[in-house]
């Protein structure tokens, strides 16, 4: 890490994370609007009971963090074009395709601060409403004025492992023995894919050469992994009011994440039966009280520990970019991706 990018993280560490990220997406700020233009525009239907259903959909936004990404990576390297900004349309709808989806598995109530489609219309408009944004989102990508069969390949393919990624992950519900390398995998396909999607095509549709574009894309992969990591951190330790959305799900649906596998296997008989016998019944103990054993273990520090991790994989990851703001932007944000609040 340079001196530089050093200098960032500290002063990212003594504010809140949500605080630091708004100022990063700065010199994008003006891209940015104009890709939220067009997914409000996208994103409509002339019948008014489907336009309702439909504009929930990207309501009250969230971060915003793959189309940033797209458009960071796409500045940091070189020019960014109109390309870019439909790139990140199409992104930002494939992402919240899947998280429509995922809060029908999960049996999730809150999403983005308000209630999820699933608990406001319920399943079957959830699964109707994630066809319409994915579908809605190759169109547009087949529609990229440059190159658009490179755009369709790489999100075609990361869309698909994203859903192998969930499918994975749902056939592991239930399984407590679920191995660390498993849950890498996992989380690898079902959140760090669409992350090194997003930086590959900021970095492709800039004229990246082939070292860039591959060195931008394991930055996205690492950041991912330390923003699904902070993520089941979150779960388990977060309040709904400031991630606005359904806390606990893991737990819930028996999900074995990075810190419960590792308290998992510090323990040894009679405690570990314990954890094991709770684990099974969501309903025995509450996420207060499996949090203060998961605390007392250690597993919140390694799991915080293993995300800064993957953070300074990403930062080590920008050696190939010249120093500027946009590449120190990028080092910061991983770090936000690795302790953010919300
Ligand atoms: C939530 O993603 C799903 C995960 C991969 C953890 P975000 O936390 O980026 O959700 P929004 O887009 O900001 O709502
Ligand atoms: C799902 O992971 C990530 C996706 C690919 C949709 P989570 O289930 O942990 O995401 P949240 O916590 O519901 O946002
Ligand atoms: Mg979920
Ligand atoms: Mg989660």
């Amino acid at each position: 890490m340079d001196s530089s990018t050093t200098t960032s993280v500290n002063t990212a560490a003594t504010r809140p994370p949500s605080a630091v990220v708004a100022d990063l997406f700065g010199p994008i700020l003006p891209a940015l609007r104009r890709v939220e233009d067009r997914l409000q525009s996208e994103l409509t239907s002339s019948d008014p009971l489907v336009d309702e259903v439909v504009r929930h959909g990207y309501r009250l936004g969230g971060k915003r963090l793959r189309p940033a990404l797209v458009l960071l990576v796409g500045n940091a390297v070189g020019e960014l074009t109109s390309a870019h900004e439909l790139l990140g349309v199409v992104v930002e709808m494939i992402h919240t395709a899947t998280l429509v989806h995922d809060d029908v598995l999960d049996e999730a109530q809150l999403r983005r601060h308000v209630d999820t489609v699933n608990a406001r219309w319920g399943n079957e408009k959830s699964v109707l409403l994630g066809d319409f944004l994915f579908s809605q989102a190759f169109y547009l990508a087949a529609t990229v004025d440059r190159d658009a069969a490179t755009a369709c390949q790489l999100i075609g393919r990361t869309t698909n492992r994203v859903c192998h990624g969930e499918l994975r992950q749902t056939l592991a519900e239930g399984d407590l023995g679920l191995s660390q390398a498993d849950y890498f995998d996992i989380i690898d396909g079902k959140t760090a894919e669409l992350c090194a999607c997003c930086c590959r095509l900021g970095a492709v549709y800039a004229g990246a050469s082939s070292e860039v574009a591959d060195a931008m894309e394991s930055y996205g992969r690492n950041l991912g992994m330390a923003f699904q990591i902070a993520d089941d951190l979150l779960d388990l330790t977060g309040d709904e009011a400031t991630t606005g959305k359904t806390t606990g799900a893991d737990l819930a649906k028996q999900k074995m994440t990075l810190p419960l596998i590792y308290t998992r296997d510090s323990l040894v008989n009679g405690p570990r039966l314990a954890l094991e016998e709770w684990l099974k019944d969501p309903s025995s103990k509450s996420r207060a009280e499996v949090a203060k054993l998961v605390e007392a273990v250690g597993g919140f520090a390694f799991a915080q520990k293993t995300a800064i991790e993957y953070a300074n994989r990403a930062v080590a990851d920008l050696a190939v970019l010249e120093e500027s703001e946009l590449k120190h932007s990028l080092a910061t944000l991983a770090f936000f991706a690795s302790r953010r609040d919300a």
